[in-house]
């Protein structure tokens, strides 16, 4: 299989390493050729080529089978024009190759219970996927600028009943799959695009999904639904900018943003990634937290090598290491009895070793 590796920037390299080990071990137990090529994305290919990704990358991208991603952006592109920041490298990424669906899981791990700011009562055995639309809203929609004179700014916020559709779609299958409710969050009582989201949802659920149970929420009320009562959450799918933000809330829940994997699905090639950013702050110290890539690779082995049984080996592994107490800084509690403070290489060593038994 040809893998397209984009670490990026920041903790981007030194979390995507940890994937590609992973991947790799289990490759080689389970027979499997990767063939990994690197290229540069973000704001290292800012930084050489004058843009934060080059057309080529892309069609690299679209021939390849799967993209392996970091995370990009930092304080050193941050003033740079609003079209060639390293984030609208990844926002044409995904929309060249066309992954409008943005599975993110929240499983929240009972050893991590009280790590998060709740009460571990209120997360225990909590497990949810947000489904957020990636391919549309307001984050593509025209027109979009800042006047010259700088004296206004504007974002379109649009979808078509078709993108809607999709979206809702996916999250329907889902829901059917894991006998789940599914939860549509929208701001119907405000925004049009808004209203004719939930129409277009209540519409669907009509023709194809009556045997699955629905709600709609407004976002507001539902980010407060998270914290308040995680464990209700089942199926979410939700569009492009409230996804955004509900996906980190959701991590924040779980104990860190450096536990949530993400998968960028379309038509042909998908994107792995995680949910959290290159955190500039702690890049380059073997601080960073490796398990939502190494979970990204997990969905990588389940959607495209289309093999649950390897993908849950590797989450076997994830679960054995927490369960030994080690914990990155992000996950680590002073004091929590039976565990241990340990840097990106030694989490994602203890999971490779576990990884071994896991696939004997
Ligand atoms: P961030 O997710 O990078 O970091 C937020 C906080 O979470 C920081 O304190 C960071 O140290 C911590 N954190 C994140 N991932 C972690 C991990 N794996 N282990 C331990 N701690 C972790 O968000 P930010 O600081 O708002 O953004 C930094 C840059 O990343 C910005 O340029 C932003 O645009 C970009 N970004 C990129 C992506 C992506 O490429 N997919 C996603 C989000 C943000
Ligand atoms: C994410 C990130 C991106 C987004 C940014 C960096 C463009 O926050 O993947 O969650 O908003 O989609
Ligand atoms: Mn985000």
């Amino acid at each position: 299989m040809n893998i397209l590796v984009l670490d990026g920037d920041g903790i981007g390299p030194e979390v995507n390493n940890a994937a590609r080990r992973v991947l790799e071990a289990v490759g080689q137990k389970a027979g499997i050729q990767w063939n990994f090529e690197n290229a540069l994305f973000g704001g290292a290919s800012l930084d050489v080529h004058n843009v934060p990704i080059t057309d080529e990358v892309i069609q690299k991208a679209i021939a390849s089978d799967a993209v392996l991603m970091g995370a990009c952006g930092g304080p050193k592109w941050d003033d740079v024009a609003p079209e060639l920041r390293p984030e609208r490298g990844l926002l044409k990424i995904r929309k060249e190759m066309g992954v409008f669906a943005n599975l993110r899981p929240a499983k929240f791990y009972s050893c991590l219970d009280g790590t998060g700011p709740l009460r571990p009562e209120l997360t225990a055995g909590a497990d949810f996927i947000i489904v957020r639309e990636l391919n549309s809203g307001i984050y593509f929609g025209e027109p979009r600028g800042i006047k010259e004179d700088g004296s206004e700014g504007f974002n379109t916020m649009r979808y078509t009943k078709e993108e809607v559709e999709r979206i809702a779609r996916v999250g329907f299958e889902l829901a059917r799959n894991r006998k789940a409710k599914l939860t549509s969050v929208d701001k119907a009582n405000v925004l049009e695009v808004m209203r004719m989201w939930r129409n277009t949802v209540i519409d669907l659920h009509k023709r194809e999904y009556s045997d699955i149970e629905l709600e709609h929420n407004y976002v507001d009320a539902y980010a407060m639904h998270l914290v308040t009562r995680p464990q209700d959450a089942q199926v979410v799918i939700t569009g492009n900018m409230f996804g955004d933000i509900l996906s980190d809330l959701a991590a924040a829940l779980t104990g860190s943003l450096g536990m949530l994997p993400s998968a960028s699905l379309g038509e042909g090639a998908a994107i792995y990634e995680p949910v959290h950013g290159s955190a500039p702050d702690i890049a380059g110290q073997d601080k960073a937290n490796p398990i939502a890539a190494i979970l990204s690779a997990a969905m990588l082995l389940e959607s495209t090598a289309k093999r649950n049984d390897l993908a849950d080996a590797v989450r076997t592994a994830v679960d054995a290491a927490l369960n030994d107490g080690l914990r990155t800084g992000d996950i680590y509690q002073k004091g929590a009895e039976g565990t241990k403070l340990v840097g990106t290489t030694e989490m994602t060593d203890a999971i490779l070793k576990h990884l071994e038994s896991a696939l004997a």
